[in-house]
């Protein structure tokens, strides 16, 4: 068999194109490269799919998380109703990018922010935005108003993490302030606890979930009761799928991270009582070069600050195993301290990443790998999109 080979010059062509299948493998990729084992990420995919699915609920993946229409158009082909997309930015990214199903999962605030929305309404009229304040729903019911549109929205609920309007009688009276609103359109609620996400241990994650949605569950339980349409109470994460799941009245889950996973997400512990959360495979990693050996036991690898997120104190882990431990030394690069396994300069190590929803945002492009082949090439269109 012949084996082609390319210049960088034609290697870089075909990876800005993404004409690169059954041409380049991870050997052609230049580093640090942010690079999706397509196997897992698929695993991961249809595993949380078929959980949801199982419990009778719905799933629209959170897009945060990986930025790409490619994605989000696939988990829709495998059974989600759509995407959930954190910013409008973001949102118009997936849209352009042929993802259907969206829901905006932030209020849209100020008057050319509005303007954008009513836009993105006429070009996806199924999509959701957030409101948690009357004066804010009056604001998009005037915009819809003006260009002859109903817009469905969300009433955002304040579960103890960022932002929303209290469950229980403030959400109930907004839910009657919106169906005064003749251009507004209440889909249902919006809750994610993101601080339930991520507590350590199961049990106390459990109970923390629980505390957070469970008025969640009982406002939408009130609008109905008062005769106001709820149909939809989504939220959730990937740290509690397996628990509100179980929550009477929550019908659809908007998981993000499961699809990549990291290393803040590998330490809150599963409900099998293992340390290591597991249920979802590491699919995402940074692929780097050794570059300098300045002390033996320090060598250097190209890829820093600027390469993996740093909002979280945990580093990077080296997806080998616990032979190589990696710090941050710098915009450029990581040191890695005491190998206890040989390391040249020029090779090539893969990390976990520490964060997957910022680190993603550091790159333009994702290398998408089926063993050591570069199936494709998919842009992260959502990069920076945190308007
Ligand atoms: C509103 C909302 N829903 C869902 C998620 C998904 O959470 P995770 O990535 O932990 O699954 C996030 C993540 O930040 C979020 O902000």
């Amino acid at each position: 068999m012949t084996v082609a080979t390319y210049t960088w010059r034609e290697v870089d062509r075909m990876l800005a194109e993404g004409d690169v299948k059954g041409r380049l493998t991870k050997a052609d990729l230049p580093t640090p490269a942010l690079i999706v084992d397509l196997d897992a990420l698929e695993a991961n995919a249809q595993k949380m799919i078929a959980y949801v699915h199982g419990t009778g609920r719905a799933i629209r993946p959170h897009a945060k998380t990986h930025k790409c229409p490619e994605i989000a158009r696939y988990l829709i082909a495998s059974g989600a109703v759509g995407a959930c997309a954190a910013k409008l930015s973001e949102a118009w990214a997936l849209a352009e990018g042929g993802v259907t199903g969206l829901l905006v999962t932030t209020a849209v605030v100020g008057a050319r922010k509005i303007e954008s929305a009513i836009d993105l309404a006429r070009l996806r009229p199924e999509t959701i935005f957030c409101v948690d304040s009357a004066q804010n729903a009056g604001d998009l019911n005037d915009a819809a108003a003006a260009a002859k549109l109903t817009v469905n929205v969300n009433i955002d609920l304040f579960v103890g993490n960022r932002t929303g309007i209290f469950p229980g009688d403030p959400a109930v009276a907004l839910a009657e302030a919106i169906g005064k609103l003749p251009h507004l359109r209440l889909a249902g609620l919006q809750a994610y606890a993101g601080h339930a996400s991520h507590t350590v241990g199961f049990d106390k994650r459990r109970q923390v979930s629980l505390d957070a949605m469970t008025p969640a569950a009982d406002t939408r339980r009130a609008l109905e009761a008062k005769g106001i349409a709820c149909p939809l109470l989504t939220g959730g994460s990937t740290g509690t799928y397996n628990i509100d799941t179980a929550i009477d009245g929550l019908n659809e889950l908007q998981p993000g991270s499961f699809l990549f996973m990291d290393v803040d997400y590998n330490r809150i512990g599963s409900q099998s009582g293992d340390e290591f959360y597991g249920d979802f495979r590491n699919s995402l990693f940074v692929l780097t070069t050794v570059v300098s050996k300045p002390k033996k036991e320090q060598p250097v690898v190209d890829a820093g600050l600027k390469s993996f997120s740093t909002d979280k104190p945990w580093p990077p882990r080296w997806r080998g195993g616990d032979g190589l431990i990696y710090n941050f030394a710098g915009d450029e690069h990581g040191r890695l301290m005491q190998p206890a396994v040989p390391v040249e300069v020029g090779d090539r190590l893969e990390f976990v990443i520490p964060h997957c929803d910022p680190t993603v945002n550091l790159y333009d492009r994702l290398y998408v790998l089926r063993g050591d082949q570069v199936e494709a090439v998919w842009r992260v269109a959502g990069r920076g999109k945190a308007q």
